[in-house]
């Protein structure tokens, strides 16, 4: 944590992604909902977090879980009232934890008004992506472009006579329509989403598809297109531009957070000018194997392009869309991709998760702001055996069912008991969580884990504890220790007062050493004597380098 007061909070927090429909149900209809989160906002005051960011809340008919929005000016009946949501933030407040909302920008939901009005031939038309078709009959869709969620981006559209009609626009699933950024009518909406939302106290907004939003005017084929026909493009950066202005005209340092899915750091990086977004997600250190040559190389390459541009590196290891840790880090390819994500390959749960405890310590020793998507707190693996018919994703019905879809890591949390649903709704509740939860959970609920010091929730506790009393660590710099190949060392150095901290983390398959220390701050699991095991972290004061 930077001990500089002037510095912006955004620069060292802990933000814990709430997924409103699993965290927790206050009503008893089986889905969480703002009462749930408001009757447990204690566990993650107790657990240190700085900000909470929640996922779409907004009116939906839920074709993609809420981020097919139909009202961003409210909040979904399922998940509660606008009145609700301000008593949530200002309960947030009083206990020290900042609001962090989802606005989604690319798309809307088919069912907004606009949409409806301009399937009607009204002239919102212009406010979204209508084309006509290719080909014979204008049967082929405009362009060859794939969705996100599998099948193509155009969706034909019928004629008032019945006649076949144009095709619309959407990268997403064909209940989520592509806005059209170039319009005056759509920036201007979006900033009084903003304001809306801001005037009700959110410290921040995380913005979904960020780099999305402006398309390429010629609609060209991926194949013909010199450049990404959608993604990245100049334009988009003028509307952040513009954002930026609006958040900065409010109190309190509020954060604009972009999510920017770029394979290159320097692009990504491209978005954190000082006068667009404070801080972007860092897919390529979500997506790398438990490797540590590609873990050293992600780190260093964020760690660049980010100096560069003056912005804190955010480290995330999970969201509401990717396979857990626990998950991947046990199998023998341990990235995260979304073309391949190895459902059903074999995991050891239990390497998994030794390696998803040390990787904790490396996200929160490491310089910036890190993420903590619920459940990671408390080693929940993927569920992948959801029965297919229960399944929700679009993903896993647009793929034809080849795509297992994303509703593993979406499945309610476990907070006590030793059956289904482990507390997450009431009792007396008068339906069951909306996805069925392992049994196994029993062992990983709230309840199982606090107070017990080898638990996953005790582990994140205390590293967030330390994190907030050791003035070295959060933003700032990173030194790179001396360290056998297979081990990631490294120390940070507190730019004014404070001891020195370093994290090493050991991904050989043998005890390693630890460095010359002063105090054994934290580990990630037992030591053996003073060597590090494997899979294994630990945090330590150093000396200050100059006297070692
Ligand atoms: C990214 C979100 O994280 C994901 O859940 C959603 O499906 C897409 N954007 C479309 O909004």
């Amino acid at each position: 944590m930077s001990t500089a007061d002037s510095r912006p909070w955004w620069r060292d927090a802990v933000i814990y992604q709430v997924y409103p429909r699993s965290f927790a149900d206050g009503n008893g209809d089986g889905i969480g909902d703002l009462a749930g989160v408001r009757a447990k906002l204690d566990h993650l005051a107790g657990l240190g977090v700085d900000a909470v960011w929640f996922s779409p809340w907004y009116p939906s008919p839920m074709a993609d879980a809420g981020y097919d929005v139909a009202d961003y000016r409210d909040i979904d009946p399922v998940f509660g009232t606008l009145a609700e949501a301000e008593e949530l933030i200002a309960q947030a407040h009083a206990l020290g934890i900042r609001v962090i909302i989802d606005v989604v920008p690319n798309h809307c939901s088919a069912a907004h008004p606009w949409f409806r009005a301009a399937l009607a031939g009204g002239p919102e038309r212009d406010l979204f992506w209508f084309r006509p078709g290719r080909g014979p009959g204008g049967d082929l869709p405009p362009t060859d472009w794939v969705s996100n969620f599998g099948g193509p981006t155009w969706t034909r559209t019928s004629n008032p006579d019945g006649t076949p009609g144009d095709w619309y626009l959407h990268l997403f699933a064909p209940e989520q329509p592509d806005f059209n950024w170039d319009h005056p009518r759509v920036r201007a909406e979006f900033e009084e989403i903003l304001r809306f939302w801001l005037d009700r106290g959110v410290d921040g907004i995380r913005i979904d598809s960020a780099a999305l939003l402006i398309k390429d005017p010629l609609l060209a084929d991926v194949e013909a297109a010199a450049r990404n026909p959608y993604t990245d493009l100049d334009g988009v950066h003028e509307i952040y531009r513009s954002w930026r202005r609006i958040a900065d005209g409010y109190p309190g340092e509020r954060i604009l957070i972009g999510e920017v899915w770029l394979p290159d750091q320097r692009r990504f990086a491209n978005y954190l000018r000082p006068d667009e977004l404070h801080t972007a997600f860092n897919f390529d250190f979500l997506c790398c194997p438990w490797e540590p040559a590609r873990l050293r190389q992600v780190i260093d390459e964020t760690v660049r392009a980010h100096a560069l541009v003056g912005a804190p590196a955010t480290w995330v290891l999970s969201n509401h869309d990717v396979t857990r840790p626990v998950t991947r880090y046990g199998r023998e390819e341990s990235s995260f991709s979304f073309a391949d994500k190895r459902e059903g390959v074999p995991t050891d749960l239990e390497l998994g998760g030794a390696r998803a405890r040390a990787a904790a310590l490396l996200c929160l020793a490491l310089p910036g702001s890190a993420y903590v998507y619920q459940g990671e707190e408390l080693g929940l693996w993927e569920v992948e055996d959801i029965p297919y018919e229960l399944r929700q994703d679009p993903m896993w019905h647009r793929s034809g069912h080849v795509d297992p879809g994303r509703d593993g890591c979406r499945v309610p949390l476990p907070w006590s008991g030793v059956e289904p649903p482990f507390g997450f709704s009431p009792p007396g509740a008068t339906a069951t969580p909306w996805l069925p939860q392992p049994a196994d959970w029993k062992d990983r609920t709230v309840q199982a884990q606090r107070g017990d010091p080898h638990s996953m929730l005790e582990l994140y506790r205390s590293a967030l504890r330390i994190r907030h009393s050791e003035p070295a660590l959060g933003d700032g710099g990173l030194r790179w220790l001396p360290a056998g190949d297979r081990v990631l060392a490294f120390a940070r150095d507190p730019e004014t007062t404070g001891a020195v901290v370093a994290c090493v983390v050991n991904l050989s398959d043998r005890s390693v050493p630890l460095p010359a220390y002063d105090t054994r701050l934290l580990s990630s699991g037992p030591l053996d004597g003073e060597l590090l095991p494997p899979d294994t972290a630990v945090w330590l004061h150093i000396q200050p380098a100059e006297r070692r």
